[in-house]
């Protein structure tokens, strides 16, 4: 595809939100980690210099929002020194991690460093089962984590990514988070990309699972004992309509790869005929502009007939490129999940297959140290 004239150039809105993700590199294996199955292959992290470049070129085209993400990005011992140089350009700053690496003494580092605000990773509210879904003896760990954000102060929101293992303990982990103090509980329902597309059939919950722990999610809110937020992201699949993801391809959000690659999401890496930029040697605005990769779904020009002639193209602008294309093969179809898509049958089927799939999701599952499969699940590398 041909870089945009000039006149539609002027038209295309800066980035929003920034996400960093500063390493693919983490000490978790979680079955449902959205990294690229083929992250080893990008392994040349951007050097400290050229993170404060791009981060200082985002912020002069008028992102906001920075996440510092990963893998894990506690890992990248200049992380205090990214956090410094992003407050000091007037980031609002967010540190999502799994707590492995955060001590006290690093807490107040980036706490001085300016950071605003901390997204901490669980897996379930049980021992048994988060270290078993993240493959690391981490449960005991991430608590005293837990700990260490509230008595410094932090807003922390609890991120737990929600599968048919820990639908049923919904209610055990919105009083574990409230316990902790959260100030959010982000229960995310599984986005299936990366390992969790590779795991999509053992990790799929039925829609009654759904409905069951929707249902408590939403007592819990009416009960309204709490000051804390509880957000239920929506399950992509049982969902009766396309998320909009991304809020719209090269609309809002930045990824910026461990290697340097620009992304309007973490996935787009393995969809076909996109060559993105690199920000080692191309500006921030001239790979967020002017790239063929970035306006491949920019907007609604590169629409079928479906979407293009349907009123939600406005607010869920296509639904999301990356499911269109792992499930049906083409990323410019209408997303599967679309009751319009004439695919949505393949949607419909592996939903049913969760229905008919024969064991429990309580079945007895054991942490197994350096174990690659187990329990019907291929841990992240
Ligand atoms: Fe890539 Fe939705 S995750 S467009």
């Amino acid at each position: 595809m041909a870089p945009l004239p000039s006149a539609t150039q002027a038209s295309v809105k800066p980035p929003f939100w920034l996400l960093a993700e500063l390493t693919y590199r983490c000490p978790l294996h979680c079955a449902f980690c959205s990294n690229p199955v083929d992250y080893a292959r990008h392994d040349q992290e951007l050097d400290t210099a050229t993170w404060k470049r791009v981060l200082a070129e985002a912020r002069a085209m008028g992102a906001v929002q920075l996440g510092f993400s990963g893998g894990e990005p506690l890992l990248r011992e200049d992380l205090e020194e990214l956090v410094a140089h992003a407050h000091g350009l007037g980031f609002y700053t967010n540190l999502i991690t799994s707590g492995i690496g955060l001590t006290e003494a690093r807490a107040r580092a980036l706490k001085e460093a300016g950071l605003d605000h901390i997204q901490l990773s669980f897996q379930d509210s049980t021992r048994e089962l988060n270290d078993f879904i993240s493959s690391t003896r981490t449960f005991e760990l991430k608590n005293k984590v837990a700990g260490i954000i509230k008595s410094l102060g932090y807003p922390m929101v609890l991120n737990c990514v929600m599968h048919r293992f820990n639908l049923p303990h919904v209610g055990r982990i919105i009083e574990m988070a409230e316990r902790m103090g959260a100030d959010y509980l982000e229960l995310a329902n599984t986005q299936y990309y990366g390992w969790a597309w590779l795991n999509r059939e053992a990790l799929m919950p039925t829609r009654d699972e759904l409905r069951d722990a929707e249902a408590m999610v939403m007592a819990y809110r009416e009960r309204g004992v709490s000051r804390m937020k509880v957000l239920w992201v929506s399950p992509d699949y049982a969902d009766a309509k396309p998320k909009p993801c991304m809020a719209g391809w090269g609309a809002v959000f930045l990824v910026v790869a461990p290697d340097g690659a620009a992304l309007p999401c973490h996935s787009a890496r393995m969809l076909p005929g996109l060559d993105f930029p690199n920000l080692r040697d191309t500006p921030v605005r001239e790979a967020w502009v002017e790239s063929a990769a970035f306006n491949a779904y920019r907007g609604q020009g590169w629409m079928d007939p479906t979407c293009a002639g349907c009123d939600d193209r406005h607010t869920d602008h296509g639904g999301c490129r990356c499911q269109a294309f792992l499930v049906t093969g083409e990323a410019a179809a209408t997303d599967p999940v679309c009751p319009k898509s004439p695919a949505r049958g393949l949607i419909d089927a592996v939903l049913d297959g969760a229905r008919h799939r024969a064991e429990p999701a309580s079945a007895p599952l054991r942490f197994v140290p350096g174990a690659a499969k187990a329990g019907g699940l291929v841990f992240r590398g």
